[in-house]
């Protein structure tokens, strides 16, 4: 078991990162965060948080060999996120999910720095089956260019251990909900436009399945790994919340308390369910989600409804 020390996360100004930060700063590590405040990161998302902020690219490799000399552990959370704009402009996630993870994780090899965490997705999978769940060992069969970038840095994280001989931690998670998640994203857009009384917008018939895990339970998921678990190993944490489009939606509709669903084209390469099994991982982290899927889109809405910029498309 491994005490809190000194951490660096990468993207820690961003949705899941300041989330992690939050945890982290409450656990007892003493946080450096190092992001680039693209669109999708706030310095405002660390407002209140005890962290060091350096604002700088995870790709500058002599930036991140310096910030990783003393470090205890590394979460390598930065990371271009958004699948739709993986499929009009991918330049950005080739740089920074698989070169900016190659930096990342080769400088903590580099450095020895005891834990190395690279935040990977359930899309590396690709679509799952209509029953059953992909348990940690399942092929990678990514089904769009975000999750290919994604597939690509595991690849990394396996070439790394095997020539320097340094372990990293592979965390894979089912869709991330709660506050500070970018106004791109399915959620905050629901909510933005039932907020505003227009009609929620879904792509395709309504009906692919995401499983839903609040950005809170993940965090802790994370601080339970750096506490309990052994380096190199693979995590799934999945929120058991397992819902369609249709019905997620329907859900902040009855939330905002009333409003219609409006059905646009399907998205290119959209897959039709992610799902993972996560016994092994809550066995050996003694973890488990605490969020309610209905308390927390109540929590998330709240929070939009103080300041509805916070889901602004910008
Ligand atoms: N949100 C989800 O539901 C979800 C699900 C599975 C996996 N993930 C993974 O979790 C991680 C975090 O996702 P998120 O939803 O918080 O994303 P996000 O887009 O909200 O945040 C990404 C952060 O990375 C920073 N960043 C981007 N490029 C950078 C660069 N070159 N150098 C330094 N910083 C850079 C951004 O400024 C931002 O603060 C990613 O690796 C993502 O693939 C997210």
């Amino acid at each position: 078991m491994a005490g809190p020390g000194r951490i660096l996360l990468t993207g820690g100004a961003g949705f899941i990162g300041s989330a992690l930060a939050r945890a982290l700063v409450v656990d007892g590590w003493t946080v450096t965060v190092l992001d680039l405040l693209t669109y999708a990161g706030r310095r405002s998302h660390l407002d209140g948080v005890d962290a060091a902020l350096v604002v700088g690219d995870v790709c500058d490799e002599a930036l991140v060999k310096r910030l990783m000399v003393g470090q205890d552990a590394v979460v390598h959370a930065a990371a271009e996120s958004h699948v739709a704009r993986s499929l009009v402009n991918p330049a950005p996630f080739l740089r920074t999910n698989i070169e900016g993870a190659r930096v990342v994780l080769e400088a903590a090899a580099a450095e020895g720095v005891p834990h190395a965490v690279h935040l990977s997705t359930d899309e590396v999978f690709g679509e799952a089956p209509p029953e059953g769940r992909f348990g940690p060992d399942a092929p990678l069969r990514p089904g769009n260019l975000y999750a290919a970038t994604k597939a690509a840095a595991e690849a990394l994280v396996h070439a790394i251990r095997h020539t320097r001989g340094h372990p990293v931690s592979v965390v894979r998670c089912t869709n991330n909900y709660g506050p500070r998640q970018h106004g791109e994203k399915a959620v905050p857009t629901w909510i933005r436009l039932g907020l505003a009384g227009e009609p929620l917008t879904l792509h395709g018939d309504g009906l692919a399945r995401r499983d839903w895990l609040h950005v809170d339970d993940f965090a802790a998921g994370i601080v339970a790994l750096l506490r309990r678990g052994q380096p190199g190993e693979v995590h799934h944490f999945a929120g058991g919340n397992e819902r369609t489009n249709t019905q997620l939606a329907a859900q902040i509709v009855d939330l905002c308390g009333g409003g219609s669903l409006a059905y646009l084209p399907e998205r290119p390469g959209q897959d039709r369910r992610y799902a993972l099994n996560d016994d092994a991982t809550r066995a050996a982290l003694a973890w488990a989600p605490k969020v309610n899927l209905h308390d927390g889109l109540a929590a998330t809405l709240s929070w939009a409804q103080e300041d509805p910029r916070r889901v602004a498309l910008e």
